[in-house]
This record gives C-alpha cells, sequence and structure tokens, in this order.
C-alpha cells in the first residue's frame, strides 16, 4: 500500500522537520513541524508547492519515488513564505521547462526572492488550469497571511489545497491523512501554530473560509501537518472558533514575579476562581512559560488575567512581552484582570490599565495593587477580584 498517494493521481510528496527548533526564528517546535507538497497527476503533472530549501534533496526524492522521471509541467504557488517556496530555485534548476503558476503579488515576490521573471504563468481569481484529467481552478485568499495567499482547487477529486490554511504545528508521525495517523495531537498544537502565525488575520480567515467552505472539500492538504478528511468539520470548527477571536469559557492566568510575592497573588487568585467554580484555570509563570503555549490560550480561553511587578518605572519585561504578542494580533475582546506590585514606586498596574484602555478591552473590576511583600491581609482583596471575573464568566 503506497500511502503517500492520498487519492489516485495525487501524491503527497512533503517532508518532516524534526531538527529547526524555532519556527520563524520564534516559535517553539517540541513535536516538529512538516512542509507538504503535493503532486497533482493528470496527463500533465503540476507540483502544488515546495518545501523548505534545507530539505528540498528529499522534495526531489520524493517526487521522483511518485513520478520517476516524467517532467513536472507546472509548480502552483500557493504562498511564497520560504518554508513553501525556498525550494523553487533547486526546482527550475532540475527541471528547467516548468512553468511557475502564481497571481501577480505571487510573481512579484518570486522575482524579489529569487531572480525569477521567466517561465512563469500569471492567474487571477477563478482561472482554471488543465492537466488532462485533472483542473486545478485558483481563488485569492490574501492575507492568510501573506497578501499572496492563494488555494488551489482540484474539482474533480474534491481536494483543496489550502496553503497555511488549517495548518498545524507537529511532523506528520507515519501516516499521512487524518485516519492513518491519531489526529488528537494535533488540536492543541493547530490553536497555536493559529495563533502564533495566523493570529493577527481573524478577518480575511473568515473571508476565507466563506469562500472556501462553498466548495465543499473532502480533502484538504494544507502545507503543515496531516491532510484533513475524517476530521475535515472539526479543524474547520477550530480556525473558524480562533478567527471570531471567541474563546471557550476558561481562564488564563499569567503572571511575572521576581521573588515570588506577586506569584503568591496569582496563586491566591486562581485558588478564590478555582473556589467559586470558575474553570479551567491554566497558570503561567511568564518567565518560563513558552509563550506561545500562553499565546495559545490567551486564543483558546475567554478570559484572561495579567499580573507582574514593576520594573524599572514600568511592567515587568516578560509580562510587557505577553501584552506586546496580544496587542499585536488585535485580539477585540477578553474578560480582563490584572494585578500587580511595587516597593517604592507605583507603575505595573497602571501599565497594565493602560493595556486594557489600549485593546478597547472593558474593564471588569478594580486592580489588585500590593505594596511589597504578600501576606494574608491581600487575600481579601484578591478575592474579590476574583469573585468580579468569576461573576463575569457565568453571565
Ligand atoms: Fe508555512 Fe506562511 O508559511
Amino acid at each position: 500500500m503506497n500511502i503517500t498517494e492520498i487519492l489516485p493521481g495525487i501524491h503527497y510528496v512533503g517532508v518532516n522537520d524534526r531538527t529547526t527548533t524555532r519556527f520563524e526564528g520564534l516559535w517553539s517546535l517540541p513535536q516538529g513541524v512538516s512542509y507538504n507538497a503535493y503532486l497533482a497527476v493528470g496527463e500533465k503533472i503540476a507540483l502544488i508547492d515546495t518545501v523548505e530549501e534545507s530539505f528540498g534533496s528529499r522534495l526531489i526524492e520524493n517526487i521522483r519515488e511518485a513520478i520517476g522521471d516524467r517532467p513536472i509541467d507546472y509548480l502552483v504557488v500557493n504562498h511564497m513564505e520560504p518554508d513553501h517556496s525556498s525550494s523553487i530555485r533547486a526546482l527550475r534548476l532540475l527541471y528547467p521547462q516548468i512553468q511557475i503558476v502564481g497571481n501577480a503579488k505571487t510573481l512579484q515576490m518570486i522575482r524579489g526572492f529569487y531572480g525569477i521573471d521567466a517561465g512563469t504563468l500569471e492567474i487571477k481569481e477563478g482561472d482554471t488550469l488543465s492537466l488532462g484529467g485533472k483542473t486545478l481552478s485558483f481563488y485569492m485568499i490574501p492575507m492568510v497571511h501573506w497578501p499572496e495567499t492563494m488555494v488551489t482547487w482540484c474539482a474533480e477529486d474534491g481536494v483543496l489545497f489550502s496553503g497555511d490554511a488549517f495548518g498545524t504545528f507537529g511532523a506528520i508521525d507515519g501516516g499521512i491523512t487524518d485516519s492513518q495517523l491519531d489526529p488528537s495531537r494535533y488540536w492543541d498544537e493547530m490553536r497555536r501554530y493559529y495563533a502564533c502565525i495566523v493570529g493577527k488575520y481573524g478577518v480575511p480567515v473568515q473571508k476565507a473560509l466563506a469562500k472556501v467552505g462553498g466548495l465543499n472539500p473532502t480533502t484538504i492538504c494544507s502545507t503543515h501537518g496531516p491532510v484533513w478528511q475524517r476530521e475535515i468539520p472539526q479543524v474547520i470548527d477550530i480556525y473558524d472558533r480562533l478567527s471570531r477571536y471567541e474563546g471557550e469559557p476558561g481562564v488564563v492566568i499569567a503572571y511575572g514575579s521576581m521573588y515570588g510575592n506577586t506569584e503568591q497573588m496569582a496563586e491566591r487568585i486562581a485558588r478564590e476562581l478555582a473556589a467559586q467554580g470558575a474553570g479551567p484555570i491554566v497558570v503561567y509563570n511568564l518567565s518560563y512559560a513558552d509563550e506561545s503555549v500562553v499565546l495559545r490560550d490567551v486564543f483558546r480561553y475567554d478570559t484572561l488575567i495579567v499580573g507582574g511587578p514593576t520594573y524599572n518605572g514600568g511592567l515587568y519585561p516578560p509580562a510587557a512581552r505577553l501584552l506586546d504578542l496580544i496587542a499585536a494580533r488585535g485580539i477585540p475582546q477578553r474578560n480582563f484582570g490584572w494585578f500587580g506590585s511595587f516597593c517604592w514606586a507605583s507603575a505595573a498596574v497602571r501599565c497594565l490599565g493602560e493595556f486594557a484602555e489600549k485593546m478597547k478591552w472593558e474593564p471588569i473590576c478594580e486592580p489588585v495593587e500590593m505594596k511589597q511583600g504578600f501576606s494574608p491581609a491581600w487575600h481579601d482583596s484578591c478575592r474579590t477580584l476574583a469573585g468580579r471575573i468569576a461573576g463575569r464568566m457565568r453571565r
């Protein structure tokens, strides 16, 4: 059984990367990542996307295994971020006759990144390309998550080649399609991928969902992670919820602490929330937590409580970093509470309040601001904050 032939004439030729530690130099990859590329084989052959260039020789081996020495007629470029496009130059050297298919923005980027401006075919929204037995058509999904992003649709097979859309972190373990592996381990990685990579672009993702939903794909071939078939409803639900910034009930408490006093406020607030029936609750020490995991849960849950001490007349840097990540993604609303501390000059709580104002997040309650060390004297104010937040969550 050749499981890389997903459907007759549709071959998976991508690769797993279990060595890169940070995607885009930023986001951790504890379970690796895959760079997916596909062949659509009719009378003519199209390669859809490539892989990160350090894996280019494996891509070539996979292509050869699928089609031997047959030439490739077209290279369809759905997305130009170099994790998918940086093997284009090598492909062109190996297959000099290959026609590179992309929209105007794609072709401009191919010139800019790789100096290629010949042997290209510019396509527009709704254009079709017949391979003989398979027909590809192209639909633009700009800003998911670059301006040139598009999807390729093969109507005969009901296959959507979706680019980064519906992608996830996590290498593909053995199987290719979701029925050949355990899909459950990808859901958190999908949320983390979405929050880190696509999170700023909720509105374009919603437009893309409306557009590709009308195609009713039965197979979704993304550029990262398993090929989706059986799990398409779950995958679409995750992308839909996240792109509507619709948090599910749950609390993230994210705090910074130098000597444990602010940490005790976080612990007390978490305990009080649990006592009042709020949950699930996840608590992160921002000096140690993986920021992509915290960001994932900020996207996932509807309630966020941030705390930190005052540092250099501002907010403790790990807490400030989280706020920057959230602000950059324009999350429109969360139930937000905050707390902080200072030794001799107050600043952290003010900074957190300014963040809420900047985000236009409606304050739920007064923050708790502690001077110097934690003691039982602070229990009541932590309980009050937790009570207001729990009350808002129950509404
Ligand atoms: Fe997987 Fe936006 O590249």
